[in-house]
């Protein structure tokens, strides 16, 4: 059951927007680990990368736990873009969670529960099992139906064949309406869950792929399995700690997955669980795949959660714990000490440092060609070299701002090339961190609360209040 559900969500998530990362496809690493130099829709960066390569491998492997790496750079130097690569690169079944710093507070539960589900976001559980199927190609399906409508439930007959035998089956009412709802017919090869009664279209069988020329493009073809009909199948599920834990936590049911709404779990349904994962791997059918949990702007923790990542950290079934910040030496939240970015000393110290640097002209340029293609804008070139020259003279996010912008200008003249005259017009319009900065000092006076000075204290407000009333 917990299987359906965690595909459901994968699909819901899919439904994207070009959002700032959708770009980044992976670290762009080689198989010896080597960043190439423009790859997956990541541009230059290249020691940063190869860091977090490392640390990929390290979570594939899956032995260490407990290890912490910290992404520190300037603003846009691509520390949270670093850490989409990582999670794309880390493979299906290693679970990614993620979460900004700031989150933590605006939820309706207490910081450390917030970051205990965050944790266990990040543990996934691989879950064995054996289970009785029937697998076989559909010979025939035959449903007899009832003559007077409703007097009773249909009945039917189902014939099954592998390369060595031959079996008809009895149908009941749950069985036909699986039979219909799949499309089964003659030729297929189905699969049914003898427990569940759950029937799937493993494909059509190969010996019949010339009766039909009118087969979809989707259609697969398979072979007509041999041996017996009835085998023992291994399942393996993949969920994560914190999924068990909603599904059984009875106040919140399964559906608190979707809505994202799971409330505080009780430590003792916490408990109940790492009792029953710890016997089901003794008993050789579950495993533990820790994961990455990322925490953005991890600046915004205040000293109580860095005091419970320490903690945290010194499980054995802890994930690999990768934060990021922008910030330089300032002051730890909750507390009057300043350290550098704003970690506590103790904890920065289990930290494996990853710096990024500022790019160069040509890695910008590289990284606005990737987004004009992520967007579908088709640029002249003078309009690129303008438009990378404004990269370098503010910032990258500004630069990259500007494609939409620019785009829409485009379209608005009725273009289809965007022009240099797009992105001096959207320039103008558009003001970017420093020419917005000059003109707030140059007419600071006619903006409101200007009147505290800095300096100034709270008192005598009244001099400086007629320059917002005039
Ligand atoms: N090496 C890169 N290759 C491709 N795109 C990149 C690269 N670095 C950054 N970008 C893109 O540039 C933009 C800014 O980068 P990002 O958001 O990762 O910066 P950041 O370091 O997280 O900044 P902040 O500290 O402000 O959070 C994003 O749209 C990102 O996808
Ligand atoms: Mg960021």
């Amino acid at each position: 059951m917990a299987e359906l559900k965690l595909s459901d969500m994968k699909d819901l998530t899919r439904i994207e927007r070009i959002g700032a990362h959708s770009h980044i496809r992976g670290l762009g690493l080689d198989s010896c680990l080597e960043p190439r130099q423009a790859s997956e829709g990541m541009v230059g960066q290249i020691s940063a990368r190869k860091g977090a390569g490392v640390i990929v491998k390290m979570v594939q492997e899956g032995k260490i736990a407990g290890r912490a790496v910290l992404l520190a750079g300037q603003p846009g130097t691509g520390k949270t873009a670093i850490a989409m690569g990582m999670a794309k690169s880390i493979g299906e079944e290693t679970p990614f969670a993620c979460l900004a710093g700031s989150e933590l507070f605006s939820l309706e539960m207490s910081k450390t529960e917030a970051l205990m589900q965050a944790f266990r976001k990040a543990i996934g559980v691989r879950i064995k099992e054996e289970n009785e199927v029937i697998e076989g190609e559909v010979v025939e399906v035959q449903i007899d139906r009832p003559a007077v409508s409703g007097a009773a439930s249909k009945t039917g007959k189902l014939t099954l064949k592998t390369t060595e035998m031959e079996t008809v089956y009895d149908l009941g009412a749950k069985m036909i309406e699986g039979l219909g709802k799949e499309k089964v017919q003659s030729g297929d090869v189905i699969g049914i869950d003898k427990a569940s009664g759950k029937i799937t279209k493993l494909g059509r069988s190969f010996t019949r792929s010339r009766e039909y020329d009118a087969v979809g493009a989707q259609t697969k073809f398979v072979q007509c399995p041999d041996g017996e009909l009835q085998k023992r199948k291994e399942i393996v599920h993949c969920v994560t700690l914190h999924e068990i834990d909603v599904i059984n936590s009875r106040t919140q049911g399964f559906l608190a997955l979707f809505t994202g709404d799971t409330g505080e779990i009780r430590a003792e349904v916490r408990e109940q669980i790492d009792t029953k994962v710890a016997e089901w791997r003794e008993e050789g059918k579950a495993e533990i795949v820790p994961g990455v949990l990322f925490i953005d702007e991890v600046h915004m923790l205040d000293i109580e959660c860095f005091s419970f990542l320490n903690r945290a950290l010194e499980n054995e079934m802890s994930p690999i714990l990768v934060v990021a910040t922008n910030r330089g030496i300032t002051t730890i939240r909750g507390t009057n000490y300043k350290s550098p970015h704003g970690i506590p000393i103790d904890f920065l110290d289990r930290l494996l440092i990853i710096s990024t640097q500022p790019y160069t002209e040509e890695d910008i340029r590289k990284i606005l060609d990737i987004r004009c293609q992520e967007e579908d804008v088709e640029m002249s070139e003078e309009a690129r070299i303008l438009l990378t020259k404004i990269g370098v003279d503010t910032s990258l996010r500004y630069a990259i701002n500007l494609i939409t912008a620019s785009a829409l200008a485009c379209q608005k003249r009725k273009g289809k090339i965007v022009e240099l005259e797009d992105i001096t017009r959207v320039y103008e319009l558009f003001y970017d961190v420093k020419r917005s900065t000059q003109y707030l000092m140059e007419y600071q006076s006619q903006y409101m609360f200007n009147e505290v000075q800095i300096g100034d204290g709270d008192g005598d407000a009244d001099a400086s209040n007629d320059a917002m009333v005039s």
